[in-house]
């Protein structure tokens, strides 16, 4: 599986982590970047990884910056992109089982990285539930 991620300056520390283990853990990742801590804007590296999410380029994508608004914001401009907030493992299993999101988005500057790591496995080793969920996500685009 392929995996794109991306992140602010906020991100970057727990980004350089999050590579090497996901690699380890036989995942492919493409990173769109930022690629240090001097201040950039978010939607610089959203928008990439959302086109990458939509052209099917990666199957899926990780997003980090401070408090994960101005990027799951931005990222979900994007028709076929949901990107989804999580803060607790919980809620990162419920963003997929339920909204089906395609881009976990994590607020750096208010979780542990442990919790990161906790919060991208619980997502990605769960499956969307369909049924009524489906009829929900399809209403998504629907105005
Ligand atoms: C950067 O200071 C901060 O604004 C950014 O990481 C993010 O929290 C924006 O939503």
């Amino acid at each position: 599986m392929k995996i794109g991620i991306c992140n602010d300056h906020a991100g970057f520390a727990y980004k350089i982590k999050l590579v090497p283990w996901l690699q380890k853990k036989g995942y492919e990742v493409i990173d769109f970047g930022t690629d240090s801590e001097a201040s950039v804007d978010y939607p610089d590296f959203a928008h990439p990884l959302a086109d990458a999410v939509v052209s099917g380029k990666v199957d899926c994508g990780i997003a980090m910056c401070g408090t994960g608004n101005g990027m799951a914001i931005t990222l979900n401009h994007h028709k076929g992109v949901r990107a989804g907030l999580a803060w607790t493992s919980e809620i990162a299993r419920l963003v997929k089982a339920h909204n089906k999101a395609n881009i976990l988005v994590m607020p750096a500057r208010f979780v542990s990285y442990s919790m990161v790591q906790h919060m991208t496995s619980m997502w990605l080793q769960t499956s969307f539930e369909g049924g009524r969920h489906q009829r929900r996500i399809e209403k998504i685009e629907q105005f």
